[in-house]
């Protein structure tokens, strides 16, 4: 059984779908250092998850980096949603030329040998709010011609960044056996 430590429901569905092993979700809230990289904050969140609740945990830090704001809101894409929303992200995008984007997730698993990280990416473009599944950014990120919030859950996974940073996290899990 493997612990994830995230307050997102929709981020714990997906690694459900993914791994191998059973998954539970566990409700620490871990304080989230301010970085502009994603290792980074992810391996300290797992590293303190684990002394926190003492077994096994893995984390995931993960966002939205447009090119056209060189990277922005990247680290700061949940505050981001928070403040603007998704709509405003989307007519700011739109004010440029450039609307290509990356989504990135970076997993932090943590145990008494200490911290492993897998990174995954999807590049897409931004686009006006299409379809209702997912979370946070999936209705304006559009891959190949289809946003993420109009996806299936199984969808998404096989192209995502979540996805491809869960599947390297059970390659190294499955390895490790
Ligand atoms: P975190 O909890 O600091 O990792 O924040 C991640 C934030 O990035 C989320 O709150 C979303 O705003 C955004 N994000 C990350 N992954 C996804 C995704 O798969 N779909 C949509 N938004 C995402």
């Amino acid at each position: 059984m493997l612990r994830f430590v995230t307050s997102n429901a929709g981020k714990a569905c997906e690694a459900r779908e993914y791994l191998p092993e059973e998954v539970e979700r566990v409700e620490y809230d871990y304080p989230e250092i301010q970085s502009d990289s994603l290792e980074e904050i992810a391996a300290a969140g797992a590293r303190d998850a684990y002394r926190e609740i003492g077994e096994p945990v893995f984390v995931d830090d993960s966002g939205l980096f447009i090119d056209a704001f060189e990277g922005f809101p990247g680290p700061y894409s949940s505050y981001v949603e928070g403040k603007l929303g998704i709509e405003r992200v989307q007519e700011l995008t739109h004010r440029e030329e450039d609307h290509r984007a990356r989504f990135r997730a970076v997993v932090a698993y943590a145990d008494g040998d200490g911290v492993e990280t897998f990174d995954g990416s999807v590049r897409g473009r931004i686009v006006a709010p299409r379809g209702s599944g997912g979370f946070g950014y999936d209705p304006i990120f559009e891959h190949r011609g289809t946003t993420f919030a109009e996806m299936s859950a199984e969808e998404k996974n096989a192209v995502s960044h979540r996805g491809r940073a869960l599947a390297a996290f059970g390659d190294w899990l499955a390895e490790r056996e």
